[in-house]
């Protein structure tokens, strides 16, 4: 069998029809650094990644790149991702099943790329990790997965489009995690 990489990931993933939306919309895996210590992961594509067959490259994405540019991070230092991996019709919320049938893909993008950090944004990503959590109380709070791994939440950028409150919450949250990035540094 040969050996499992992002890009064989990515041609699996053409050929992936097992969910109706995955036969109506572009398949859009992860992107940037493969041996990145963070791993952030959105919902699901919207309009622009859809058609260009890239995560975060829309609205959400600029807004995005504007927070990591904040810490000093640019998107090839990182990884990004998100938990459903096609478009859901009229950028709906995706359905428990899509989130459930697409979880395979998302587990093995962790498992090649081995983050340290997970940020997961929103809700549908928070749930991946803590089912139990809610993103209203557990944004900017890190929280350990396993003895190497935590995760830390933080609202998908585009609520702070649709809620101008929201805006000022992620850029706090950003510089949280650059300061837990660097005391974690200091500890390894
Ligand atoms: N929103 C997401 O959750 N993911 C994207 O890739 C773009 C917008």
């Amino acid at each position: 069998m040969p050996t499992l990489t992002l890009d064989t990931l990515k041609e699996k993933l053409r050929d992936w029809k097992a969910i109706a939306i995955a036969k109506h919309a572009n398949p859009v895996l992860g992107e940037g650094n493969p041996h990145a210590t963070i791993l952030f992961i959105g919902e699901a594509p919207g309009e622009q990644e859809d058609r260009q067959g890239r995560p975060f490259v829309g609205p959400a994405g600029k807004f995005l790149d504007e927070l990591l540019a904040s810490i000093g991070l640019k998107q090839e230092d990182v990884y990004i991702s998100n938990v459903v991996k096609f478009r859901p019709p009229g950028n709906r919320d995706p359905t428990p099943e899509e989130k459930d049938a697409c979880m395979p893909w998302l587990k093995m993008e962790i498992a090649l790329i081995k983050p340290k950090v997970i940020v997961p944004l929103g809700r549908h990503a928070l749930g991946h990790f803590f089912q139990k959590l809610s993103i209203t109380n557990a944004h900017g709070k890190p929280q350990k997965l396993t003895d190497d791994v935590t995760v830390f939440p933080i609202y998908h950028p585009a609520a702070a489009l649709h809620n101008g409150n929201l805006r000022q919450s992620l850029f706090d949250d950003f510089k949280a995690l650059k300061q837990f990035l660097e005391e974690r540094g200091k500890k390894t």
